[in-house]
């Protein structure tokens, strides 16, 4: 049967991706996965027996719309210690992943031809499901302080003149995807003043807020600096403990979650994630930190030994992914097929762009794969790199 007359006419817009991130290779650069080896089986399963022992029965009836009790008491503790964030359990509810909590937001604002404020380079998977939405996405001048918010209010000032109200703002504050910069102190406190300036929602992703790695703290969460109800933050357990488990969870005004709904991830997953991060969340993300401490550093040591003085990479303090700029010629979009000929696969910096432009760039995660693995990877990437003519 040909579906395709059957098909809904708002499907989102198909958004153009590179085909050799589909395929399957010797050495994964592309993936942001929990780190495979501290998947600990024995504690999982403590875990899960003990929480069953306690609550199975609960799991005959459907759960709340906010999502199992215990699971949101420990994520307002974490908040208000972690991340200075006084939440109530009821401003919470947790959502398949913090990808699940996104697609509800780009749900319930955008409108085909919504404008919306994000960094410079910003996540794929929000970017394509705004642009499936045809939103306009407009990308704002940032650094290692991440979003420069000059460049921010400029942006808001203009949309304003030519009668255009953004959305909302998206960021990724902490550890930034792709980009790994932390946006300072004073830029999230003026980042707060312009939205409520102009009027305008923050959406606060944080997904990276347990992977410091070395360097400064983080400063506090916008969430917990915002006194106007201008955030919506959404944050995720599935680069701790696993991307398989898709637990994550938001924290908005009512108003908003009476139109978002609940998130209504798997009871057992919530269950059994409330009962090992009671147990064991210091260990765990301690023991993740040195793992991705040994492996950011295999990945600095490999770039640098393989890939000439003219590519740039900054040192990430926190989170899972290098950023890595090429000489402006560079095409990475177009070198991923001989990349993954070569058994290596990566993300060009063109998917985290709207305009799918400055693909100099690139970004390669060093979660997923050992030390050893990424220095074999990225021998293997300079190789291609180099006989494709993308080096200087
Ligand atoms: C910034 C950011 N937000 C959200 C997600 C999606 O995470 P989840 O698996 O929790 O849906 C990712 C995954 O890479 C991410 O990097």
């Amino acid at each position: 049967m040909d579906y395709s007359k059957f098909f809904s006419k708002n499907l989102p817009a198909t958004v153009d991706m590179p085909q050799g991130l589909r395929a399957d290779t010797e050495h994964i650069f592309s993936v942001t996965n929990a780190v495979p080896q501290l998947i600990d089986a024995g504690a999982y399963a403590e875990a899960m027996s003990s929480v069953l022992a306690r609550e199975a029965s609960s799991l005959a009836g459907y759960p709340g719309m906010k999502g199992h009790e215990g699971l949101r008491g420990v994520i307002a503790d974490e908040l208000q210690d972690k991340r200075g964030v006084s939440a109530d359990i009821d401003d919470i509810f947790l959502s398949d992943g913090a990808g699940g909590a996104i697609r509800k937001i780009v749900d319930a604002f955008i409108d085909p031809g919504d404008v919306v404020l994000a960094e410079e380079f910003t996540y794929s998977g929000t970017l394509n499901m705004l642009l499936g939405k045809r939103a306009e996405v407009v990308h704002v001048q940032s650094d290692e302080d991440g979003m420069n918010t000059d460049a921010l209010e400029q942006a808001v000032r203009d949309l304003t003149a030519a009668g255009r109200k953004p959305k909302f703002i998206y960021t990724i504050p902490v550890y930034q995807n792709p980009t790994g910069a932390t946006l300072s102190l004073k830029r999230r406190r003026r980042m707060l003043a312009i939205a409520a300036e102009y009027d305008i929602p923050i959406v606060e992703n944080e997904s990276y807020a347990d992977f410091r790695i070395d360097g400064e703290p983080l400063p506090p969460a916008m969430l917990g600096l915002d006194d106007n109800g201008l955030v919506i933050y959404v944050s995720s357990y599935t680069k701790l403990l696993g991307c398989g488990l898709r637990v994550g969870f938001c924290v908005a005004p009512q108003q908003v979650q009476d139109v978002l709904g609940g998130g209504m991830p798997s009871q057992l997953a919530t269950m059994m994630i409330y009962e090992y991060l009671r147990n064991h969340k210091a260990e765990h993300v301690e023991a993740v930190r040195r793992e991705l401490l040994a492996r950011r550093d295999a990945l600095l040591a490999a770039l640098g030994e393989n890939f000439p003085s003219d590519c740039e990479f900054s040192t990430p303090h926190g989170g899972m992914m290098g950023w890595v700029k090429l000489p402006e010629h560079a095409d990475t979009w177009a070198a991923l097929d001989s990349a993954v000929e070569a058994g290596v696969k990566y993300n060009p910096g063109g998917i985290y762009r709207a305009t799918r432009d400055r693909n100099n760039h690139l970004r390669l995660t060093f979660s997923h794969n050992t030390a050893e693995e990424i220095y074999d990877g990225v021998a293997t990437l300079a190789d291609v790199f180099q006989r494709g003519g993308l080096f200087g």
